[in-house]
């Protein structure tokens, strides 16, 4: 188990990783009056029951919510459903907000909690490992709009984070790998030591080894803040998540919003596979070759996508749809085309590219 302290701009609070840790959640909101807490809760928990239903059993003793998971959830019309609930249950400006789910839950919740009554605290309690590794970490908030990603939301850290491994367990294979290429991301862009153990430990992940799961997130949480806690509203330090992100983002707007064909992660294992040929190509040396490869090395240990022939749809991008939405992406600046490259594993940089032919030859290296 693992219990430190999160410092992100202003805000400090307390994370807990581990196994049965819901009674220290239960402790924690003993600082709230009880009708003041308002629980929102991923559906699938009230649907399903498994080895670790009975320690959820707590969340009926408070006000509670259950909304299903999945992208179709983090809209506006939701958002109206739990505020129209909190306005029901009279929950104050002194009160709490716990958000139990995956990213969606997460994301949704956290923006609630940023609008309701001008801000109202929070708790996290992720269930995936791309709200573990990534979404429940950095204070983001957001609902999808207008065909558009977190096109409304702001920033609201929680009070504090309590991550129980044991609900990865339940986890289907897609939204489990597809959350841990978000680790795997990360090591590539600041840790080699780390993307070295994830090319050997591969069996225990596939396994849901329970002590490997608490080292990837562990390492991961602390990775995430050291980018974020100085860098709050993404200036430069937090850009480096990125890597990936926009050659994967111009992949996601053509499969439009809803993931069944592509999921998040799969879509940034395909923008990392891409970062890493452009990186060889600027660089053409040891370094970026040996990138190169243990990329796809990673990537196909994790079941990800590297190539468009190993994702779940039949359907492919022309390149040139690919490069359009590229361009059209919200990153870029006025300067020019601002990039996360990769040198060496380990060693990032922001790159400006305006040589289209890399870029072009970039994508072709996924087809
Ligand atoms: N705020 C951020 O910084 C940030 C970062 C990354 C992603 N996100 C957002 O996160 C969302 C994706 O998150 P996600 O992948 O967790 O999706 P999700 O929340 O939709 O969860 C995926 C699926 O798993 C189910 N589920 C949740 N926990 C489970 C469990 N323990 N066992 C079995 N099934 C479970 C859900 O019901 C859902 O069907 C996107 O909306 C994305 O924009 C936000």
């Amino acid at each position: 188990m693992h219990t430190f302290e999160a410092i992100i701009s202003l805000d400090k609070f307390p994370i807990i990783i581990g196994t049965n840790i819901f009674d220290s959640l239960i402790a924690f909101l003993k600082n709230y009056t009880k009708n003041n807490i308002f629980i929102i809760c991923d559906n699938y928990f009230k649907v399903n029951t498994n080895s670790y239903s009975e320690s959820l059993f707590f969340i009926h003793e408070y006000n509670n919510l259950f909304i299903d998971g999945g992208i179709e959830s983090k809209t506006i019309e939701t958002y109206q459903v739990v505020i129209k609930e909190l306005v029901k249950k009279n929950i104050a400006r002194d009160g709490i907000i716990v958000s139990i789910g995956g990213g969606v839950i997460g994301d949704l919740s956290a923006f609630v909690a940023s609008t309701y009554q001008r801000g109202i605290d929070l708790v996290h309690v992720p269930t995936t490992t791309t709200a573990m590794i990534d979404s429940s970490i950095g204070g983001k908030t957001g609902i999808n709009h207008l065909e558009q990603v977190n096109l409304i939301g702001s920033y609201h850290n929680p009070k504090a984070i309590f991550m129980d491994l044991r609900l990865l367990l339940s986890l289907n294979n897609r939204d489990y790998y597809s959350g841990i290429c978000e680790a795997i991301k990360m090591s590539i862009t600041s840790d080699k030591e780390m993307f070295l153990k994830f090319l050997d430990i591969y069996e225990l992940v596939e396994q849901r080894n329970l002590d490997t799961l608490e080292e990837i997130i562990y390492w991961s949480v602390l990775t995430k803040l050291k980018h974020v806690s100085n860098d709050y509203k993404e200036k430069s330090l937090r850009l480096i998540l990125n890597y990936g992100h926009t050659f994967g983002q111009a992949i996601e707007t053509y499969y439009g919003l809803y993931q069944e064909k592509l999921k998040h992660g799969e879509a940034i294992a395909l923008g990392i596979s891409i970062a890493a040929k452009i990186s060889d190509l600027l660089f053409e040396n040891d370094d970026s070759k040996n990138l190169l490869l243990k990329t796809h090395e990673v990537i196909n240990k994790y079941n990800l996508p590297d190539k468009f022939n190993k994702i779940n749809s039949p359907d492919i991008p022309d390149i040139n749809i690919l490069i359009k939405n590229l361009f059209n992406d919200k990153k870029r600046i006025s300067q020019g085309n601002r990039f996360i490259i990769c040198e060496s594993i380990g060693n990032t940089k922001i790159k400006i590219l305006n040589d289209e032919k890399i870029l072009i030859k970039g994508f072709e290296h996924i087809y």
